[in-house]
């Protein structure tokens, strides 16, 4: 028996990088995955990957409601485990550079999205009795020179989320982790948009040397909180970042 056997997992952003990682090492695991992303080639291309394994996809915008009722209806009654993978940059905006489009387009899905897609499944992970769920944070959810304003609020603003629900459902037997990458190579934007924020972003990036690591070795950590082996761990924002965060 593998340690997903009969389990099912719903993962967010799964078309590409650490959500894409994070279904694919979850299905070798045993796991029933229902993958979802914005951009159905990706999702056609991982279904192909995993031609005969047990994963079920969903395409469209996670922050829409008809993806959240989508999303709950492909998990059919039950579900184990929720990964919120999907996200997006902020072009490095410091405050004073942001218009009101990016911000509120950065808050919706890295933080609003995640609130509501773990709200609509609450009462399938609380029914299992081990319902597990994952958010994915960033080392801007640490400190205030990682990314712009929107992304470095919003990545702050989950590990708060994360915290309440742990705390909030936790003596009802769900955890509530999250992981929080370093530099990893995916197909995230990177894209600079502010002078001033990459004159105060970069240079300190290029200081501490950190290698970017690969997406499955952030999937290695989502997987470990989600399964039964961090049955003891809850309301933790878990760094995987080469140690980034110690610097
Ligand atoms: N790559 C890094 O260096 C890094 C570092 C820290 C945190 N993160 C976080 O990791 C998570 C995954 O990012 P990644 O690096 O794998 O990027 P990625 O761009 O490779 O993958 C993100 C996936 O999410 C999907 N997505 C974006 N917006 C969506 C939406 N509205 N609805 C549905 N799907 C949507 C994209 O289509 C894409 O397939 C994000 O939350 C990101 O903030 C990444």
């Amino acid at each position: 028996m593998s340690t997903f056997t009969g389990k099912t997992v719903l993962v967010t952003g799964a078309g590409s990088g650490i959500g894409r990682a994070t279904a694919i090492r979850l299905i070798h695991e045993g796991a029933r995955v229902i993958a979802t992303d914005l951009v159905p080639d990706r999702l056609d291309e991982l279904e192909t990957e995993l031609l005969g394994k047990s994963i079920t996809t969903v395409a469209g915008d996670v922050s829409d409601d008809d993806t959240v009722q989508a999303l709950v209806e492909a998990c059919g009654g039950t579900l184990d485990g929720l990964a919120n993978v999907a996200g997006i940059m902020d072009s490095f905006l410091p405050l004073g550079e942001v218009d009101d489009t990016t911000w509120e387009r950065v808050l919706r899905i890295n933080l609003t999205a995640p609130m509501r897609v773990t709200r609509a499944v609450l009462p399938m992970l609380l029914a299992s009795g081990h319902g597990s769920v994952v958010n994915v944070a960033s080392e801007a959810a640490f400190r205030g020179s990682a990314a712009g304003a929107a992304y470095t609020a919003s990545k702050h603003a989950i590990a708060g989320l994360t915290r309440s629900t742990a705390f909030m459902y936790g003596p009802q037997g769900l955890r509530v982790n999250a992981v929080a990458p370093g530099a990893t190579m995916t197909n995230m934007a990177a894209d600079v948009r502010s002078d001033l924020g990459a004159g105060r972003v970069f240079p300190l990036m290029a200081a501490i040397a950190i290698v970017p690591a690969e997406a499955a070795a952030i999937a290695a950590s989502i997987v470990w909180l989600l399964s039964e082996e961090a049955s003891n761990v809850n309301g933790v924002i878990l760094p995987s970042d080469g140690g980034w965060s110690v610097v």
